[in-house]
């Protein structure tokens, strides 16, 4: 992004809280970690929860819990939760004393587990979501499609992280191409009506019909 642009929307994008600006400063240049959300996107998961009265949110990808904490925080406010899942061992750990921290944890339902596995038992179970955010191993986009379509309830929002990977710099080209799978997939499926925001390293969102 544009440097001058970021700068202008820091002024604008704040954290919502001492829970999420805590977590975002205190993981910032770790390099044995995954990127947690920019504020940016936090911000706007947050606004789409507000403003949609999604009260069931579905995370894919928990990381050390930074996004989660964002969107918890979001689904207090009208009495929702938010299920998380995440197969790391190590930040795992780290994610639940996060969450705990922040005093969130009456809102999170969190899974340890391998995404596909997860989403298949959530299925089988009858689970539905207003939200699913998929944020989690960007080969499993695809892979776990089917299931993560068939959880979001009609007129709910999948909202995919990292999809503009196939044009952002420095990305290794097997990320792009397994974002650019998942666009073509997404914006093909009839089910959906899909749009690509240029925020972060991009969002797709796709409401289902
Ligand atoms: C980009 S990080 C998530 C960051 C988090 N959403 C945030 O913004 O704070 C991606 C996470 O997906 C998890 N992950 C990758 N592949 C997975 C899989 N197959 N099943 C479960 N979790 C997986 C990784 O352990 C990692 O924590």
């Amino acid at each position: 992004m544009d440097k001058g642009f970021k700068e202008y929307l820091d002024q604008f994008v704040e954290f919502t809280s001492q829970y999420n600006k805590e977590i975002y400063y205190a993981n910032q240049g770790r390099d044995d970690i995954q990127s947690p959300v920019e504020p940016e996107i936090g911000r706007f998961l947050a606004f789409l929860i507000k403003s949609t009265g999604a009260r069931k949110v579905l995370e894919l990808g928990t990381g050390v819990g930074n996004s989660t904490i964002w969107l918890a925080e979001a689904v207090k406010e009208i009495g929702g939760n938010v299920t998380t899942v995440d197969n790391h061992p190590r930040t795992w750990k780290e994610a639940c004393g996060n969450i705990e921290k922040s005093g969130l944890k009456d809102y999170v339902v969190m899974i340890h587990s391998d995404v596909d596995e997860a989403t298949r038992k959530l299925k089988e179970e009858g689970a539905v979501f207003d939200i699913i955010f998929q944020d989690c191993g960007k080969y499993t986009y695809t892979v776990i499609y089917e299931d993560v379509a068939a959880l979001v309830r009609k007129g709910g929002i999948i909202v995919a992280d990292d999809t503009m990977f196939p044009v952002c710099q420095g990305v290794r080209p097997n990320l792009g191409r397994h974002m650019d799978r998942y666009n073509r997939l997404v914006f093909a499926d009839q089910r959906f009506f899909s749009t690509m925001l240029p925020v972060g390293h991009g969002l797709t969102l796709s409401w289902k019909k």
